[in-house]
């Protein structure tokens, strides 16, 4: 459903110029969680903003569902990109409104009436379990709980595609978990797509399919879950891990 071939991005620095993504090609499949690992500044969200064209590549291509989005009059990607939800690491709710009134922003802006918005936001606030708190302010609830307002906002206009940029990076281990359930049935019970970036081995474990490695602007490996274990070669995967681990490390001692 999904195929990204040979993107590239560069960012100017003062002394040059950076590539943070250079030369990728990634399909995924529709109904797959696809998950992107690797250390901190290896280019993944670069990556995953470039799918929904948050950042444009400067080469390469962008095809969802047999739709090119480049070069698509602004109207038509607005329309794309309502199909495609984003959830982030810091949850990005808008502080001064309501629960409720944050599912309903993309409604809004998607034109839906009022009587519909009511309905469907009721009903994505059921489905992440927080029907209770729809008049409570971002800042009255827990970090899991502010999660799933954010994957409720995501869900509010059907899509068929979710990004997830370490979307439980700044949750405990207990929370972790239950926002990965909620992903989980996100995927299964509504059908959605999920391509979620992390730096956390447990995450890749816990609800992906399939895993693409990535260091240096570049997917060095690919992996795909059969039977439970990651193939092709399980051992060269978990040798990843320490790998992984300790980039994250060093990154976060600077
Ligand atoms: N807007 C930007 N301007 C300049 N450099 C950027 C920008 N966004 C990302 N980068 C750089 O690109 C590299 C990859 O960043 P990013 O995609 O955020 O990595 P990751 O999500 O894997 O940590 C990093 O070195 C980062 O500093
Ligand atoms: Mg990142």
């Amino acid at each position: 459903m999904l195929f990204l071939n040979e993107v590239s991005k560069s960012f100017k620095l003062r002394d040059g110029l950076y590539k943070a993504v250079d030369n990728v090609s990634l399909e995924v499949n529709a109904g797959a969680v696809h998950g992107i690992i690797g250390a901190s500044g290896a280019g993944k969200s670069t990556l995953l903003r470039m799918i929904n064209l948050l950042e444009q590549p400067d080469q390469g291509t962008v095809t969802i569902d047999g739709l090119q989005l480049m070069g698509l009059p602004d109207k038509l990607l607005r329309k794309e990109r309502q199909k495609i939800g984003m959830i982030f690491q810091q949850f990005n709710l808008v502080s001064n409104a309501t629960v409720s009134r944050n599912v309903s922003i993309p409604l809004e802006l998607a034109g839906l009436p009022k009587q519909e918005r009511i309905k469907r936001v009721k009903e994505c606030l059921i489905f992440v379990g927080l029907e209770d708190k729809e008049d409570q302010y971002p800042a009255q609830l827990s970090g899991g709980q502010r999660q799933r307002v954010a994957i409720a906002r995501a869900l509010a206009n059907s899509p068929k595609l979710l990004l997830c940029d370490e979307p439980t990076s700044s949750l405990d281990p207990t929370t972790t978990v239950e926002i990965l359930n909620v992903l989980k049935h996100v995927n299964s019970r509504l059908g959605v797509t999920i391509v979620i970036v992390t730096h956390e081995m447990d995450v890749i474990k816990t609800i992906c399919s399939h895993v693409s490695v990535m260091e240096s602007g570049r997917i060095i490996d690919s992996f795909s879950r059969e039977d439970g274990e990651f193939r092709p070669a399980a051992e060269s995967f978990s040798s990843y891990r320490e790998e992984i681990i300790g980039k994250e490390r060093e990154a976060y001692a600077r």
